[in-house]
């Protein structure tokens, strides 16, 4: 979810480690078209799917600026994707280090195992020691 810079850099490097699979949700279809195109250039092996799936995920990643501030929506629809049809949950917000995507994520009604987190793209030249690198890429 989110395809802005952060967004596409998670989609691109997925899709270099060999997902079958990437579905594209942003608020501005255009960028998320646009990102699609991206991907099929460089890995036409990987299926895009520009909705949510209709099918069960191994992971939904959300890379939008939703979840920053307490007070906002939830970047993920639930009633296209239940939760329970996730396998993991993987943040890109490192503060607060838990949104409340990954709260509900973690609640008893979500029945799969969840790994949830947040990672650091790394600056050049710039150290990796804030709170994002306490949480292992699951
Ligand atoms: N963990 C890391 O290493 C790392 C690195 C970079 C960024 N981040 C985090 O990732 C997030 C995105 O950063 P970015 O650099 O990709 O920013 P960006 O290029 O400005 O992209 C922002 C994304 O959030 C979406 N968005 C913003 N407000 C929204 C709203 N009200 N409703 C729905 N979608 C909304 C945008 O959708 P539109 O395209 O429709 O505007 C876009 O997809 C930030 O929270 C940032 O802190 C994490």
């Amino acid at each position: 979810m989110g395809a802005g810079g952060a967004g596409r850099v998670a989609a691109l490097k997925l899709a270099a480690e060999g997902v079958r699979e990437l579905c594209l949700i942003n608020r501005t279809r255009t960028k998320a078209e646009s990102l699609g195109r991206e991907i099929g250039r460089h890995f036409p092996q990987v299926t895009v799917l520009l909705d949510y799936p209709d099918h069960a995920v191994d992971l939904v990643l959300n890379a939008t600026a939703l979840g920053l501030r307490a007070e906002d929506a939830s970047p993920l629809d639930e009633q296209r994707l239940p939760l329970p049809r996730v396998g993991a949950v993987y943040d890109m917000i490192y503060r607060p280090a838990e949104t409340p995507l990954l709260r509900r994520a973690k609640k008893p009604d979500v029945a799969r195992p969840m790994v949830w987190g947040c990672c650091c793209i790394k600056a050049p030249g710039r150290s990796n020691s804030g709170p994002a690198n306490r949480r292992p890429w699951p």
